[in-house]
């Protein structure tokens, strides 16, 4: 068997995405939400499962959640479709979306690794424009790459991950009307913003917003939601899986739409724990922290990074550590953590950092 000629260069070309499953006292790598549910919802929950039926199928398309998330966000139903979390919404808009020899899927870098991933993985060719030197959208390089590239998709997080912040505005929107092709504006982490374009949806056809339950309390449900126009969602719908969402994620969906006050309560904890992290990070010499919009903070370590990295593992704290692109070589990203943890990490941080 050569496997060279069976699999798609795209695929061959990559390394499988680098899941760090270290142990650990304290995890700060995946911009997870580190509240368990409160008692009450959790009861809520088990009570609601007892009446799935494990021996049927789930409903194809998630339809009761749909609907719920079309209330949620005040907006049709066909304009919803449910994922297996935003990665898979990710693949399925990759999937639908060409590719052709004279199209691409584009996106500003450092940014979320599925995009890239999952559009090599389903043949696209990538075209990658570096942020400036502020992270944010080098403008004249995205409006030269749209029309030199003309890409079929371009994935703006917003907040971005890693960097944290939200790009400007009125870039975004120069850039969603000088495409013809989708615009994915990812906004896993605007609970944390409070900055959004779903009020936006009327204004352009091109526009598709994602959002996520996995910020907010929820990850190991694995449900992403996407907006976007009716006639887009239409073709998307032939793409996703008939049974992608399982039911008890479909279920527990359901209780967050009709509950949303109460799991989003950590929000604002989570927001007074990013500002008290990054006074702290940018009291420690060597360490510079960037600005954040989101639920975590990249920070800068001018000397020894990797080093720095190894004693946080064997002190049992996990961050996430970069390597590439280099923009990042010198970065770590740390989720906002409880306010303990926040804590141990600064505390453990300064001690390996002043040596100790
Ligand atoms: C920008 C961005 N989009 C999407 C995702 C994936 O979210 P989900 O858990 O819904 O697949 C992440 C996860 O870290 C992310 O950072």
């Amino acid at each position: 068997m050569d496997l060279e000629t069976i699999i798609k260069k795209g695929v061959l070309s990559q390394e499988a995405y680098p899941a760090v499953d270290l142990p650990c006292r304290i995890k700060l790598d995946a911009n997870e939400n580190p509240y368990p549910l409160s008692p009450s919802l959790t009861r809520l929950i088990f009570d609601r499962l007892q009446s799935v039926s494990l021996n049927r199928y789930p409903a194809p398309g998630s339809p009761a959640l749909r609907a719920a998330f079309a209330r949620y966000y005040g907006v049709k139903e066909e304009m919803i479709l449910i994922g297996n979390g935003s990665d898979e919404l990710i693949h399925i808009l990759l999937t639908a979306a060409g590719p052709s020899s004279h199209s691409c899927v584009l996106f500003p870098t450092p940014t979320f690794a599925m995009y890239g991933i999952s559009a090599l993985n389903t043949g696209h060719r990538i075209v990658e424009v570096p942020l400036d030197r502020r992270l944010d959208l080098d403008m004249d390089a995205m409006l030269a790459a749209i029309t030199d590239a003309r890409p079929s998709l371009i994935f703006l997080s917003y907040p971005n991950n890693p960097t944290g912040g939200c790009f400007d505005r009125r870039g975004m929107e120069r850039i969603i009307e000088a495409s013809s092709g989708l615009v994915v504006v990812d906004e896993a982490y605007g609970n944390f913003s409070g900055k959004t374009f779903l009020g936006d949806l009327d204004r352009w056809d091109n526009l598709v917003i994602l959002r996520t339950l996995s910020k907010v309390g929820l990850a190991a449900l694995r449900l992403g939601i996407l907006i976007g126009h009716p006639s887009l969602v239409r073709q998307l719908n032939k793409v996703r899986l008939p049974h992608n969402v399982n039911i008890f994620s479909q279920v527990v969906g359901g209780v967050f739409v009709e509950r949303s006050a109460e799991f989003l309560e950590p929000v604002e904890r989570i927001i007074a724990g990013r500002k008290w992290l990054s006074d702290e990070l940018m009291a420690i010499e060597g360490i510079t922290p960037f600005p954040s919009d989101a639920n975590f903070i990249l920070f800068s370590c001018v000397t020894g990074k990797d080093a720095v990295y190894e004693h946080l593992v064997e002190r049992g704290v996990l961050v996430k550590n970069f390597t590439s692109p280099d923009s990042l070589v010198n970065c770590m990203r740390v989720t906002v953590g409880t306010a303990e943890e926040n804590r141990e990490f600064i505390e453990t941080l300064r001690g390996i950092v002043q040596g100790e």
